[in-house]
């Protein structure tokens, strides 16, 4: 039976772990407390285990066609498993609700949300969530603070417009972050988002491992090299190459379509340099800012830890789109990119891959 908040909070308080306000605990003790969760969650006897934690790019809501304000009920739950980051490298993942990126949540501006976080019984560490698109303490992290089992309730009104990362913020929130918590929620402006064929919703961020990419075995967190901001694995979607015919299969689009991407960096620490190979960003709106006028014809957008990008692209030919952060080191040999497979008769009128033929 999950605990109420007031005995577990009592509870934290002689531990002094999760209790703690971010910034308040000195360096080494943040270092320990992230250690003792690192050691009891490797420890753990009887530890969750998933197939996949690799969000399907396609699980966007519906676009929103209403004139009305609504209210939402909308609960996400804490789950950490031990899942393969590539095959023969297992990770102890942290994430919302079994996925990276977490759900993506969708609101109309003006809408009220009744949110609830839950801490599955079979976690071993405090978690809660800071939303961006949230006026409030730690964008309601205080508020969510959950202890494993235990579930906790907020509500707010999404009163401005754009695409926001929702992300754990306990003390040992880079560990958390890196572990994979966080995801997107999109507030649409009032007057709607303009109408596309397809809307693909991708995460990137990056793993701190104690063995070198691919190495086999069970990756633990390595501290020094997250301090030094200095990453095992680059991922979008939680694994090495999640998105790609080498792991779960591209992302399908017909020529002539228009498909939007929803981007969410996590980080913690290293922006995206987001970038479409064989394409480019028609429409693209920097740091999820859907109130501004989008800009035309980027390459390669820069989405820092803690951000977003909502970007369109045209598709006037059939091709294979490799969505990359374009630091490429990433993507040759820490496991970064997806791919939108576009279907279709060639056009050679705006490419010819064989004008001799
Ligand atoms: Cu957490
Ligand atoms: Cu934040």
């Amino acid at each position: 039976m999950p605990t109420t908040r007031r005995t577990t909070l009592k509870a934290l308080g002689t531990t002094g772990v999760g209790a703690a306000v971010a910034g308040c605990q000195a360096g080494s003790s943040v270092d320990q407390a992230t250690e003792r969760e690192r050691q009891e969650s490797e420890t753990q006897p009887t530890k969750p285990t998933a197939e996949r934690v690799a969000a399907d790019p396609t699980d966007v809501p519906e676009p929103i066609d209403r004139d009305e304000p609504k209210h939402h009920e909308i609960t996400l739950t804490v789950e950490e498993v031990r899942a393969e980051v590539e095959q023969g490298v297992v990770y102890d993942y942290m994430t919302f609700d079994g996925q990276i990126p977490g759900p993506m949540i969708r609101v109309r501006q003006g809408d009220t949300i009744s949110f609830t976080l839950e801490n599955a019984p079979e976690s071993v560490m405090p978690h809660n969530v800071d939303m961006h698109a949230i006026y409030g303490t730690g964008g309601g992290a205080e508020a969510t603070h959950v202890t494993p089992g235990e579930s906790a309730a907020e509500r707010f009104t999404a009163t401005y417009p754009g695409a926001f990362i929702y992300h754990c913020a306990v003390p040992n929130m880079d560990y958390h972050i890196s572990s994979g918590m966080f995801g997107m929620i999109l507030v649409e402006p009032k007057e709607g988002l303009p109408e596309v064929d397809r809307e693909f919703y991708f995460g990137q961020h990056e793993l701190y491992t104690d063995k070198p990419a691919g190495e086999k075995g069970h990756h633990k967190l390595d501290m020094e090299a997250m301090k030094a901001e200095d990453p095992t694995y680059v991922l979008l979607n939680g694994e090495q190459y999640a998105i790609t015919p080498k792991k779960y299969g591209a992302v399908q689009a017909e020529r002539d379509e228009t498909v939007r991407v929803y981007m969410v960096c996590g980080g913690p620490n290293l922006n995206s340099n987001f970038h479409p190979i064989g394409n480019v960003w028609t429409e693209a709106y920097r740091d999820g800012g859907l109130a501004s006028s989008p800009e035309e014809y980027l390459q390669t957008v820069n989405v820092p830890p803690g951000s977003c990008m909502v970007g369109t692209m045209d598709l006037p030919v059939p091709e294979t789109i490799k969505l990359v952060d374009h630091a490429l080191t990433r993507v040759a040999r820490k496991g970064m990119m997806g791919v939108v497979a576009v279907d279709g008769e060639p056009n050679e009128e705006v490419f010819d891959p064989d004008p001799n033929a």
